[in-house]
């Protein structure tokens, strides 16, 4: 598309810095350039040039995101508020360097079939994500952690997974000096089979249940303590408590148990890094309130659940909480209940608005109960 439109470029050195060039282009082929580079986000066709050209070295590209729509405070409370406007904006503004102890968050994915609210596409996703990667890192505090969600896509037309989401979490490690604490995995037991040709026609595939959740932090030591998140003992932990009896010595695994191994109790036991929470809710005070306002129900909303566990598990009461990707504020609403400040930053208004209504729940906070079984794949 772009070489039509550079034959007969003559580049000239003005100063030592500075390049002046001529290029001429047909009435049609710069109304064709002008018109691509306004569908790619750009005012003028010399950065939409700049542009195509750093894609031939996409480690080094930082696409132009449109331009921010003003910030607008929509709902506030003692500890935070909901603002409707481009996150990348409110992250400029130089007070906010370090203030964040931990983004929580769940972007846009890379799907195939686009949400109303857009989506990126897998191939450019780290183009995408860079100018986020980069304001990240400047308004997380040095012990602050970055938590995000992410979805695994299909590859166009063909039963194989994209690598995307691979691909972004290498670049935010090795590009932006990221560590990779522990990835975490999300089932949603309630996720529907998809895409039903490979899954439920051609059936050569399995449900796709499991979000990645990669927690990253800018040092190998953030701010984090195990003890918040403490699940409820299993019935056959609680009395290996009350009575002793267990298997004490080497395990096959060659795992030496001690006696006194499981003799205390400390108040519950370490979760592992596998989240069950279903997101399948379609009845309460959020969706009262939108149906009551007119106003979209987000379709990609977090369980209370997965918030919940990070900003419990790396944070203290008061430290501040940022979802830059806010949808319908779940993120603030449950670090509302955790006593911590927030600020959760959504740019579409209906969505940002549909986000009061989580506050306009007065029952006691409750996370969702997940009932699961994982049953092996023996004949039925
Ligand atoms: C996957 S959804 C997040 C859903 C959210 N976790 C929830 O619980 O409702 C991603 C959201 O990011 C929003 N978004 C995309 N780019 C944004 C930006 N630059 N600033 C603020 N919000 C943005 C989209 O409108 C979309 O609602």
């Amino acid at each position: 598309m772009i070489i039509y439109g550079l034959k007969g470029i003559e580049l000239k050195s003005k100063t030592k810095d500075t390049q002046t060039g001529n290029i001429s282009f047909s009435n049609q082929e710069y109304s064709k350039l002008l018109i691509d580079a306004k569908i790619a986000g750009f005012t003028n066709i010399k950065d939409y040039l700049l542009s195509l050209h750093n894609n031939l070295n996409p480690k080094k590209t930082i696409r132009k995101q449109e331009p921010s729509p003003r910030l607008k405070t929509i709902h506030k409370t003692d500890l935070g508020k909901i603002i409707c406007g481009d996150s990348l904006k409110w992250m400029a503004k130089a007070e906010n360097k370090k203030s964040v102890n931990l983004i929580v968050t769940s972007p846009p994915f890379g799907l195939l079939s686009k949400k109303s609210y857009g989506n990126e596409n897998s191939e450019n996703y780290c183009d995408w994500f860079r100018s986020f990667a980069e304001s990240f890192n400047q308004v997380l505090a040095d012990d602050g952690s970055l938590v995000i969600d992410i979805q695994g896509v299909w590859s166009k037309g063909i039963p194989a997974r994209s690598l995307y989401h691979f691909k972004l979490l290498q670049m935010l490690c090795e590009e932006y000096g990221f560590y990779l604490c522990q990835e975490h995995y999300w089932w949603n037991p309630s996720k529907l089979p998809s895409p039903a040709e490979w899954v439920t026609v051609k059936r050569v595939r399995v449900k796709d249940a499991v979000n990645c959740i990669w927690w990253l932090s800018k040092t190998p030591n953030p701010k984090a303590n195990n003890k918040k998140i403490l699940t409820s003992y299993s019935e056959s932990m609680l009395s290996v408590l009350s009575n002793g009896f267990y298997n004490k010595g080497t395990r096959p695994s060659g795992h030496k148990l001690s006696k006194s191994h499981f003799s205390i109790n400390h108040g519950g036991s370490i979760p592992p890094n596998l989240i069950v929470a279903s997101n399948a809710a379609s009845c309460g005070p959020y969706f009262d309130y939108c149906k009551k306002y007119g106003l979209k129900i987000h379709p990609a909303r977090f369980p209370y659940a997965i918030p919940d566990y990070f900003i419990r598990f790396l944070t203290n009461e008061n430290d501040l909480i940022l979802d830059p990707f806010a949808g319908s504020s779940v993120t603030g609403f449950v670090a509302e209940k955790n006593n911590r400040k927030w600020i959760a930053i959504e740019k579409d208004i209906d969505f940002a608005n549909g986000g009061k209504g989580h506050f306009a729940n007065k029952s006691p906070y409750k996370l969702e109960k997940n009932e699961y079984t994982i049953r092996s794949p023996h004949k039925i």
